[in-house]
């Protein structure tokens, strides 16, 4: 019997189990099931079956399209991840972000405006391309374009979630201040319960932009993912200030739970080729989840290469899910780490500076002594072996991103 069927069926009898306990008259029936119950939780589940085991990867609408969403860009959407690799290389979900929300009707129950005449239609469309659909709204009574949002409405909201088929909620907290932490966690707990009653297993991303350090609480209100930041935008200034800026943040991520600096700007045309390197790198190297922003219908091959670079997401998508951090800063040079599942270190050499610049590690910056290799995850090459330290010349506003493994 499937998992949590067993438990749905146990959970009759768990009061009588936990009456026998506390009385001290356990019976062999209600030790078997509690032990059994036990068992379940504790085996039944691949770790990387679990909620966002890894930092989710996928699409969102909001860069690029913004309030000019719809059923037919979805799809297009959902056959492009598809036909230019990025579904393969781990770029699963597909978010529908703000704008999609229609009016509620007499019971209240929100539908999808016009521009989404069926949303379950659309979710097993999604479904039938080997994706997972994810959607949006906020604990307020508006979202942050004006459109209707969760407030007063949280269960029969993600009811219809679990019905359409959704996987994922984006739940942006919207045209309010910033309210005391307890109010905060009371909204998205609210949600989340929500959630989990509707049956459906979506992970759930919070965001409200870094406010009472969401990160401490972040997973005690179920958030599987939490903004850290402000909104990005397609400039290397503002791009460079947030993934910078994550530092420190690394001991509240890990599996299941992870610091979001906004989502992926690779595409949209407003930085260059070394400058989305960077953007990607640094990503991978913060463990963020890789949310694609561009149109992926029009992508040049250089766009498609950035994104799918499989050794780079490799590092984003290590199984032991340790957000890197900066080991070395001087000036706009900047080295930052990343420690991987097999032993090796992951190093980005950051050049913040409008000019090309050699830069360099030193092993024992990194917590290796003596030689080691080392590979170069743009290049796709091994560099060789090197003792002490790895220098190289790295590209205006660009990175040089290396895995180093120690002999
Ligand atoms: C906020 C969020 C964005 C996007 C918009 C939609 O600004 O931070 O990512 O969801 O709302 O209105």
């Amino acid at each position: 019997m499937h998992c949590t069927k067993f438990i749905r069926r146990f959970a009759v009898s768990s009061g009588e189990v936990l009456h026998q306990i506390a009385n001290k008259t356990i019976t062999a029936a209600g030790l078997t099931s509690a032990v059994a119950v036990f068992l379940c939780l504790s085996i039944s589940v691949p770790a990387q079956d679990k909620p966002a085991a890894t930092p989710p990867m996928g699409w969102n609408s909001w860069n690029h399209f913004a309030e000019r969403i719809d059923d037919k860009t979805v799809r297009e959407t959902a056959d492009a991840l598809v036909s230019t690799g990025l579904k393969d290389a781990g770029y699963i979900y597909l978010n529908i972000d703000d704008t999609w929300e229609g009016q509620r009707d007499a019971r209240g129950f929100i539908h999808s405006n016009e521009k989404f005449p069926d949303m379950k239609a659309l979710a097993d469309y999604v479904h039938s391309k080997g994706l997972k659909l994810g959607i949006y709204s906020s604990p307020g009574p508006k979202t942050c374009a004006g459109f209707e949002g969760s407030l007063g409405h949280e269960e029969q909201d993600a009811e219809t979630y679990a019905q359409w088929g959704t996987d994922y909620l984006k739940y942006d907290w919207c045209q309010q201040p910033p309210s005391n932490v307890e109010q905060m966690k009371a909204a998205y707990t609210k949600m989340h319960d929500a959630l989990a009653k509707a049956g459906r297993p979506i992970v759930l991303s919070l965001c409200q932009y870094g406010w009472n350090k969401v990160w401490e609480w972040g997973p005690s209100v179920g958030g599987n993912l939490w903004r850290t930041t402000g909104d990005i935008s397609d400039r290397y200034a503002v791009m460079a200030e947030i993934g910078f800026n994550q530092n420190g943040l690394e001991k509240f991520a890990g599996p299941g739970h992870w610091n979001d600096p906004d989502m992926l700007e690779v595409g949209n045309g407003g930085m260059n080729e070394d400058e989305y390197r960077t953007h990607v790198s640094l990503w991978a190297i913060l463990a963020a989840p890789l949310i694609a922003g561009n149109d992926l219908t029009k992508m040049t091959p250089y766009t498609v290469e950035i994104l799918t670079n499989r050794e780079v997401i490799a590092v984003d998508q290590d199984p032991l899910g340790k957000q890197g951090f900066r080991v070395t800063q001087e000036g706009p040079f900047e080295v930052w780490m990343k420690p991987m599942a097999d032993g090796s270190k992951v190093v980005g050499l950051f050049n913040r500076q409008r000019t090309i610049e050699q830069m360099a590690v030193t092993f024992s910056q990194i917590g290796i002594s003596g030689e080691a290799s080392v590979r170069d995850l743009w290049l796709k090459r091994g560099l060789g072996r090197f003792k002490d330290k790895y220098s190289a010349y790295v590209p205006a506003h660009g990175v040089v991103l290396i895995r180093v493994k120690p002999q």
